[in-house]
C-alpha cells in the first residue's frame, strides 16, 4: 500500500502534478523535492540528469516513501526505465499528452511545447512516430521557459511567449500540448491570449495511474506535506507556496 509519495522535479513544475495528486488522492502523505540547485534539466546532458534523479530517489528511499512520481517530463524521458530496474517501489512518470490530443482532434495541427531534452529523447520520438500518422505535430523546443516560470518573471514570460503565439496564430493552431510540468502553471497566459485554445497536459493521466495503484488509504487519515528545495532560498519557498494550488484556481478563472 502506497501512502507516502515522493514527488520530484527540477524546480516548481512538479507542484502542478502535486496539486492534481492532492486533489485526487487527498489522504496520502507527500514529500516534494525541487532540485533548484541543478535546474533547469531540459538543456542538460541526459547522463547528468539521470544522476540527479538517482540521487533524489535515494533520498526519497531514506525518507521511507513507498511510491515515487517523477513529476518532470524531462527527467522521466531519461531516467524512468533505469530507475524502475534499480528500485523496488513503484515509480510513475510523465508523458506529453499527445495521445488524447491527437485522438480528440484528428487531422488537426497540434503544437507540442517541451524542453529540448524531452523532444530529443527516444521516448518522445517513439511516441511521435506512433501517433503522427494523420496529424501534424508542430514542435516548440522551449529552452529557458521553465526557468522563467521558476523565477516568476512575468515580463520575461510575455516576451518569450509572443513569438510562439504569433506562430500559433499564423498556422491557425488551436490545440496545444504542454509537455513540461512547469508550463501547466502558465495555462492562464495561454487562455488569456486565446480562450479558445484546447490545452492538454499529462498531469491528470499520471495521477489517475498513481490512484489506480493505491490499494486503500483510510479516508480519515490526515495528509502531510514536506517540501524540500535543494539550494532553495526563503523566496523560493514563497514561490513554491504561490504555485501550490494555483493551477486549480487559474483553471477556474479561465475555463468557462
Ligand atoms: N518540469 C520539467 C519537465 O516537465 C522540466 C524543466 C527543466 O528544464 O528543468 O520537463
Amino acid at each position: 500500500m502506497i501512502h507516502k509519495i515522493g514527488v520530484m522535479d527540477s524546480g516548481f513544475g512538479g507542484l502542478s502534478v502535486l496539486n492534481e495528486l492532492t486533489k485526487q488522492i487527498p489522504n496520502a502523505d507527500y514529500f516534494y523535492y525541487g532540485d533548484l540547485k541543478n535546474s533547469p534539466y531540459g538543456s542538460k546532458d541526459p547522463a547528468e540528469v539521470y544522476n540527479f534523479c538517482e540521487e533524489i530517489c535515494d533520498f526519497f528511499i531514506s525518507k521511507q516513501v513507498n511510491g515515487i512520481v517523477i513529476a518532470c517530463n524531462t527527467a522521466t524521458s531519461v531516467a524512468i526505465e533505469k530507475l524502475r530496474k534499480k528500485l523496488s517501489i513503484p515509480i510513475f512518470g510523465m508523458e506529453p499528452a499527445i495521445k488524447p490530443a491527437v485522438l480528440e482532434n484528428p487531422n488537426e495541427n497540434i503544437a507540442v511545447l517541451a524542453t529540448p531534452l524531452t523532444l530529443n529523447e527516444k521516448k518522445f520520438l517513439d511516441l511521435e512516430k506512433k501517433l503522427q500518422a494523420e496529424t501534424n505535430l508542430k514542435l516548440f523546443s522551449c529552452d529557458g521557459l521553465a526557468s522563467l516560470i521558476d523565477k516568476r518573471d512575468s515580463i520575461g514570460l510575455d516576451e518569450y511567449l509572443e513569438p510562439i503565439f504569433n506562430t500559433l496564430d499564423s498556422e491557425s493552431i488551436k490545440t496545444i500540448v504542454l509537455g513540461c510540468t512547469h508550463y501547466v502553471h502558465i495555462k492562464n497566459l495561454f487562455f488569456k491570449k486565446n480562450p479558445n485554445y484546447k490545452i492538454y497536459d499529462g498531469n491528470e493521466g499520471t495521477v489517475r495511474q498513481v490512484a489506480r495503484n493505491l490499494i486503500s488509504i483510510p479516508m480519515d487519515r490526515e495528509s502531510k506535506l514536506d517540501i524540500f528545495l535543494n539550494g532553495g532560498s526563503e523566496s523560493d519557498f514563497e514561490t513554491a507556496y504561490f504555485y501550490l494550488n494555483q493551477t486549480t484556481q487559474s483553471e477556474q478563472d479561465y475555463v468557462k
